[in-house]
């Protein structure tokens, strides 16, 4: 085969995770090798709840030039120049694997067609950046049928969007910074599998925003430029934070990770404050939803919920399956259940539940706030890295078909 009678659809699918940094990446030490300033640590969320679902495919019935289709609308691949390093480099990987052994059908040179889903609304406004690129490289790879490890895709991942590299793998995953010029060594890594700490839960609320925020490739580029406060933050508190918190996850320590979690976001969108100009992500609704998780911790008496905000306004609260009524069910009771969300795969332990803790023990100017400025939540938790799906977004002529309509 691999002659140019060679009609084949090649095809592989997989699905692809979001993950939430409890260390958050902020700040590039190199932008074209997307080289990050400090090493983060985030945690897979389950797929059950949010993924993104990719075919790559390749043929020789296809025109020339690689394409990309992102929930149905075509994307400009040619202006990305992230997603084309991540091709040229797959690609390249493949080359060699046919240059050894010349039976292999010659994919390499022929055209991609890429389509991808996400199973979450765009308005939820979640970043899907991380899952996109994770679906892209994981499908492409197994349709080149590369040997490479999650590890070693990791690097190339992270050339497409650096939180990226984290969505490779499941449970709690760490990437390493590095120090090497060449990035080699700025990989991700999974401390702990889903399996080692299955409790954890996560809920996002998910915040009616109105404006744009500023994305993060600008701000980190601001901060890193600007916030005096920055340096210290990458040199030693994170190095700090990131040895205190894999330890946590290693003994199952959930105030440990809470309090880290918690004071890392506080510290992260710090320096966005201490950014001239200053960045705010955080809104009047995030400030009440910070001070409603220390509210329900003072009020059990015991840490038993974190919070954490990307660069964004949405609130991600991290919390163990045996304290899900005492959490999930005080903002359950706070937000009513008209609010959208609470059912789905993480639904059933708030089902009947119509209270956490005693609502006179929280601040009633948060709570108001909360109310008014929540539009869904998203009950979710820890869960695996890509899947293999036979769910194709393309058939095997080659047609475009989406999801759910094969
Ligand atoms: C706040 O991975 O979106 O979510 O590498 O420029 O694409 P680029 O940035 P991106 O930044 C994510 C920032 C964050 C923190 C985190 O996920 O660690």
């Amino acid at each position: 085969m691999a002659d140019s009678r060679d009609k084949t659809v090649y095809r592989a699918t997989t699905t692809a995770p979001v993950n939430i940094a409890v260390i958050k990446y902020w700040g590039k030490r190199d932008a074209t090798l997307n080289l990050p300033t400090n090493s983060s640590l985030s945690v897979t969320l389950s797929q059950r709840s949010l993924r993104t679902l990719t075919t790559a495919s390749c043929s020789a019935v296809y025109p020339t030039g690689d394409t990309l289709t992102l929930n149905g609308k075509p994307q400009d691949i040619q202006s990305s120049k992230r997603t084309l390093a991540c091709l040229s480099q797959l690609r390249s990987l493949r080359q060699g694997l046919e240059s050894a052994d010349p039976s292999l059908p010659k994919l390499s040179t022929l055209p991609l067609r890429i389509v991808s889903e996400n199973n979450f609304p765009t308005a939820a406004g979640l970043a899907s950046s991380a899952a996109g690129f994770a679906a892209l490289i994981r499908a492409i790879a197994d349709l080149y049928q590369l040997p490479q490890s999650p590890r070693d895709l990791s690097r190339i991942a992270r050339q497409g969007s650096g939180s990226a590299c984290r969505s490779l793998m499941g449970g709690y995953v760490a990437w390493r910074a590095g120090t090497l010029a060449d990035g080699s060594d700025s990989i991700a890594e999974e401390i702990a599998p889903a399996s080692h700490w299955p409790e954890m839960r996560a809920m996002i609320l998910v915040v009616s925003a109105e404006k744009k925020d500023v994305p993060s490739t600008e701000g980190m580029q601001t901060t890193v430029a600007t916030s005096s406060l920055f340096a210290t933050r990458a040199q030693s508190v994170v190095p700090e934070r990131m040895a205190a918190i894999e330890t946590a996850i290693r003994n199952r320590d959930f105030p440990a990770f809470a309090e880290i979690t918690m004071r890392d976001s506080n510290s992260f969108h710090a320096t966005c404050l201490d950014s001239w100009p200053p960045i705010f992500y955080m809104n009047d609704v995030s400030r009440a939803a910070i001070r409603l998780v220390h509210d329900v911790n003072r009020a059990v008496g015991k840490t038993v919920c974190a919070y954490t905000f990307d660069a964004g306004p949405n609130a991600v609260v991290y919390y163990l399956d045996e304290v899900s009524e005492l959490v999930a069910g005080t903002f359950k009771a706070i937000l009513g259940e008209r609010t959208e969300g609470w059912d789905g795969p993480f639904g059933e332990p708030v089902k009947d539940v119509t209270k956490g803790v005693e609502l006179d023990k929280l601040d009633s100017r948060a709570v108001d706030v909360l109310k008014n400025g929540i539009s869904r939540v998203i009950l979710t938790g820890v869960g695996e890295g890509p899947i293999k799906s036979d769910e194709h977004l393309v058939n095997e002529k080659g047609d475009i078909i989406s999801a759910g309509s094969a």
